[in-house]
């Protein structure tokens, strides 16, 4: 922890929209960063899963500054061969067809599926999404009418119209729901910012066999458990590992994409894909010769290490171990859950350490881990997450686990 001018500097210039820890956080190595004090911390967070590489890595520096010197951006006016090469590459990990619109974050690359949903329905008058209680879809104002969390819409009203929410998991409420305006369903499989809530097989297989039914579009938000996070390029070519076939009709794509830089993506299915054309949609910026290189050096890099395979691994050995101190620590830890190296570490209520302060206990625990040396995300109320690089190593994993623990041990005492 450190009061450093940086600090100080980004709380007198910079609008407040995110209440910061006090780490002011300069460089970083492999999955370690280091603070303006020299403290060294252990990144489980990577971003908000993004960093899917970890900081500083020699290749991507070198790819990124191979790029820089050639063309960095010239609009999407002109054709550049990374946009072409990562929009192939897309394709192919989304199983092989549809098509790729670039653009620079997750809320504007839901935003693409909110239009790309509307115009598919323009003609019947289907012109409303429905998505999940708990859900996060963005910041922007029809991200924030998409969100299924009261708190995000508070003084922002009126709200964009043509969504509805649902319970997630919940295959009757959505059934339900639907109305004559229905044209699409959004759910994200797996939930992130409200605490790690995974769908099961049966949920997804249920929303496909609906939405086939009743000639609606499933889309879903990868944007937090996409991009190999959970072993597989998609989030939902893991959980769906048994169902060859699965796929919904188009989703979306951000965060780790460009591991580390902004971008974001939809992958639209055949039927859809060239249903946004020119002048319906567009981002100056998106896909970007600069962003897509990076993008792609990541992917091969993944591809190379086989860090999918890694992903599983070590995401099951440190849900493995935070399952030990769950049953060893019960009155401080409850449940662990998630997929690979998306995970959510569920509190116990009533922490005693954590009677005196109003905040958060998510935010209570996040704060000792800091003091400990380990940085990682609060999630809902009660739950912190790892969302740590994909090349985290074991050595990595035990130094997590054990600064877990200590932090654990103090609270349970
Ligand atoms: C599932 C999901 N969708 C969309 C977003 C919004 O992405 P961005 O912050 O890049 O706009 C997030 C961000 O946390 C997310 O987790």
């Amino acid at each position: 922890m450190n009061d450093s001018p940086i600090q100080s500097r980004i709380d007198a210039h910079v609008i407040p929209t995110y209440s910061r820890f006090p780490i002011a956080l300069t460089h970083g190595e492999g999955c370690h960063v280091f603070d303006a004090g020299g403290k060294r911390y252990l990144d489980l967070g990577a971003g908000i899963a993004t960093a899917a590489l970890g900081h500083g890595h020699p290749e991507l520096a070198a790819a990124l500054a191979e790029q820089a010197g050639k063309l960095t951006h010239v609009s999407n006016l002109y054709y550049t061969e990374p946009q072409s090469l990562l929009a192939e590459k897309l394709v192919a990990l989304a199983g092989g067809s549809g098509k790729i619109f670039f653009c620079n974050s997750g809320a504007e690359a839901n935003e693409a599926l909110y239009k790309l949903a509307r115009l598919n329905g323009a003609d019947d008058g289907q012109f409303e999404i429905l998505t999940t209680l708990g859900s996060f879809h963005g910041r922007t104002l029809a991200g924030i009418a998409a969100t299924g969390q009261a708190k995000v819409k508070e003084g922002f009203a009126p709200a964009v119209e043509g969504f509805r929410h649902v319970p997630y998991g919940d295959l009757d409420a959505m059934r339900e729901a639907i109305s004559p305006a229905t044209g699409a369903m959004l759910v994200e499989p797996i939930q992130g910012e409200s605490g790690v809530n995974c769908a099961t097989p049966e949920y997804l297989l249920g929303l496909r066999a609906l939405c086939n039914e009743r000639n609606l579009l499933l889309l879903f938000d990868e944007v937090q458990c996409g991009h190999f996070r959970t072993g597989n390029f998609f989030g939902w070519q893991t959980i769906m590992a048994a169902h060859a076939n699965f796929a919904p009709d188009a989703c979306s794509m951000g965060k780790s994409l460009a591991a580390g830089l902004p971008m974001g993506a939809i992958w639209a299915s055949t039927p859809l894909q060239d249903l946004l054309g020119p002048g319906t949609h567009g981002t100056t910026f998106g896909g970007t010769p600069l962003v897509s290189a990076h993008a792609l050096k990541a992917i091969e890099i993944i591809e190379r290490d086989n860090l999918a395979q890694n992903t599983t691994d070590i995401g099951n050995y440190l849900a493995e171990q935070i399952g030990k101190l769950i049953a060893a620590h019960p009155n401080v830890l409850r449940e662990v859950r998630g997929l690979g190296l998306m995970i959510g570490v569920e509190l116990a209520e009533n922490i005693a350490a954590f009677a005196e302060s109003k905040r958060p206990a998510s935010v209570q625990i996040v704060e000792r881990l800091h003091s400990a040396g380990l940085l990682t995300i609060p999630a809902g109320a009660r739950v912190f997450r790892l969302l740590p690089p994909l090349n985290i190593s074991k050595t990595d994993a035990d130094e997590g686990l054990a600064l877990i623990e200590n932090v654990v041990k103090e609270l349970d005492s």
